[in-house]
């Protein structure tokens, strides 16, 4: 069982000692261990029980330390980098030797993100190494959004958890890259397209090849609950048979007790629908019920983002 607090020097021991700490984004909770030392970075798979060919982001809590892991950063992924860190956005730059090729799956890039939360950039402002921090879950079920969802799951695994309240995202990061010259979208996320194209221009997205070798490990199949998932453009009571619980968009199903129910956003409000996603998933997840069904909700903006997770869900095997 890992201590849950807010205790920053704590952290930064369990840390130095090679031990795995739990550390709030404003996007989902990352499992962080130092990136540079590659026996942390197997524990974090193992902990994760994470295949080997899904490549880590390292975390960091300035652009000026990265010239020390990766090499020169193309201009328009700079701009982003710029407009948007620390933010929910993710991008894939040539790797320096230092990080190990465990970290990035024996790709040449290596995924960088400055996070949005003041415990965790206090705690990166204090470590002379990137944190490698996949989300705090264990490997193709619904990601954490709070310090009590990483304890459930990963409590055994973990020595400190970093307790940064709900996440205000809720989901994860949006991840850019370069392909001959081109900006290329491989997971949608917490930053919508939107808000890219307006400072770099149209982007090109890929984010459901799951036979990308680019990004090995964008698989179709995630962010799952353990109960059976049907997904539709709208749900209708009465259509499927069973105890069912129901994961809505913005209006309650007439003759269902609602607390079978979960609304992502009762007034219509994306960044409320993706802030509420994990939690809501979970909770269905734990209710004695045969199945969840969900509906998508307007693919604009972040919905996108929950469209894609929505999907993945819904994915078998
Ligand atoms: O919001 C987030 O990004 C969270 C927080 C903790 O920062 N982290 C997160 O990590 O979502 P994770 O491990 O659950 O997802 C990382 C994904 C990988 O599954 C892979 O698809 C992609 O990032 N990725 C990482 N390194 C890559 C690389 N070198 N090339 C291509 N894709 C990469
Ligand atoms: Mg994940």
């Amino acid at each position: 069982v890992a201590t849950i607090g807010v205790n920053i020097e704590e952290a930064k021991e369990s840390l130095l000692q090679g031990k795995l700490v739990g550390i709030p984004t404003e996007t989902v909770y990352g499992l962080g261990g130092n990136a540079l030392d590659e026996k942390v970075v197997l524990s974090i798979f193992q902990a994760k029980n994470r295949p080997s060919f899904d490549p880590l982001i390292i975390h960091t809590d300035r652009l000026d330390k990265l010239k020390n892991f990766v090499h020169e950063i193309p201009t328009p992924l700079l701009c982003l980098a710029n407009r948007f860190w620390p933010g929910p956005l993710t991008i894939l730059l040539p790797k320096k030797s230092i990080i190990p090729d465990l970290v990035t799956s024996g790709l040449d890039q290596v995924a960088v993100r400055i996070p949005d939360n003041p415990l965790t950039l206090a705690l990166l402002s204090k470590l002379d190494f990137p944190l490698a921090a996949p989300s705090a879950n264990p490997f193709g079920y619904i990601s954490p959004t709070t310090a009590q969802h990483v304890e459930n799951q990963l409590g055994e695994q973990v020595s400190y958890i970093l307790d940064g309240g709900a996440c205000e995202i809720g989901i994860e990061s949006t991840i850019v890259g370069m392909e001959a010259g081109e900006l290329v979208i491989y997971r949608l996320g917490g930053l919508s397209i939107e808000d890219i194209e307006s400072v770099v221009g149209k982007v090109k997205i890929m984010s459901h090849s799951s036979s990308n070798p680019k990004a090995p490990g964008m698989i179709k199949s995630h962010y799952a609950p353990k109960k059976r998932f049907l997904l539709h453009d709208r749900v209708e009571f009465g259509k499927v048979s069973g105890s069912i619980g129901y994961l809505l968009f913005d209006q309650y199903l007439d003759g269902v007790d609602t607390q079978y129910q979960r609304l992502l956003s009762p007034t219509g409000d994306l960044k409320e629908a993706a802030q509420n996603l994990f939690k809501y998933l979970r909770e269905l997840d734990n209710l004695a019920i045969d199945l969840i069904e969900a509906e998508f909700v307007p693919n604009v903006d972040l919905g996108r983002a929950i469209n894609d997770r929505l999907r993945r869900a819904a994915a078998q095997g």
